[in-house]
């Protein structure tokens, strides 16, 4: 139960005080030299409503436990690196506010599943970073732009894989999807968003080579559509989209 303990003298003259509360996470903690298991331990730390949840992990390591261990590095939603569930959702702690959480209740932090768990909230992301990398996620071209020339595009062609350029390789998707934590082979969302990128991108000569690839059994056909994905994506990619246009650009026989 959140308890208000305290104001901010240093809101601004005018201004209400904004209140502190005493706010319980309740972090699913793993060490692999001591722990056989994952256990729940509640950490009671004093929060602003203002304030996110990557902030609440930094007060416990900085004040409580210093080995708590989990990732981050922007802290701004950007380098995609604190991706965890909170309350059985996947989302980015540095994205998440406390006030946009129930704080009457205590707030579940737990590390994302689908991937081998290292340490508390980290996983260990080479799977997840294979299968980006099976897609061959760069720009492959068989000609050059002319002399001192850029490779031209209309804003049209551009458009259509605008969307999944967003892709901060978060995993928030992979991880959220069924079919990934129970099948150890399938791509899995992040892998053909980025795909999607190259294949739509009309200055690449490659689309048919990643279309090949994500033909394969262990590609899109593994999809169920559950949109768990999408609704998990921090910058808001409509990932079942692009999964469905990768879908039917096979069936075209190309982009
Ligand atoms: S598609 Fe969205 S959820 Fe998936 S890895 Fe990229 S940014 Fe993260
Ligand atoms: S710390 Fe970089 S996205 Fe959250």
């Amino acid at each position: 139960m959140a308890a208000v303990i305290d104001s901010d003298q240093s809101a601004p003259a005018g201004e209400a005080p904004i209140q502190s509360f005493l706010v319980t996470f309740i972090i699913r903690r793993y060490d692999p030299e001591v722990d056989a298991e994952p256990r729940w331990v509640d950490y009671d730390v004093e929060m602003y409503p203002t304030e996110r949840v990557l902030d609440a992990l930094h007060k416990i390591k900085w004040d409580q436990d210093g080995s708590l261990t989990f990732r981050r590095s922007c802290a701004h939603g950007v380098c995609g690196s604190d991706a965890m569930r909170i309350n059985g959702r996947n989302r980015l702690a540095c994205k998440t506010l406390i006030k946009d959480l129930d704080i009457s209740k205590p707030i579940y932090v737990e590390a994302i599943k689908g991937l081998p768990l290292e340490k508390d909230l980290v996983v260990d992301m080479d799977p997840f970073l294979d299968a980006y990398k099976a897609v061959q996620p760069f720009l492959i071209s068989h000609s050059h732009p002319e002399k001192g020339k850029e490779r031209l595009q209309s804003a049209e062609d551009r458009e259509r894989f605008d969307d999944t350029t967003k892709c901060i390789l978060c995993a928030a998707c992979t991880s959220s999807c069924p079919v990934f934590w129970t099948d150890g082979q399938y791509f899995g969302p992040a892998a053909i968003v980025n795909a999607h990128r190259f294949i739509f991108d009309s200055r690449d000569d490659a689309a048919d080579v990643r279309l090949d690839i994500l033909n394969d059994k262990e590609g899109v056909w593994r999809c169920r559509t559950t949109f768990n994905c999408t609704e998990a994506c921090p910058r808001g990619i409509q990932v079942t989209r692009a999964i469905a246009e990768v879908k039917q650009a096979i069936l075209r026989g190309g982009r």
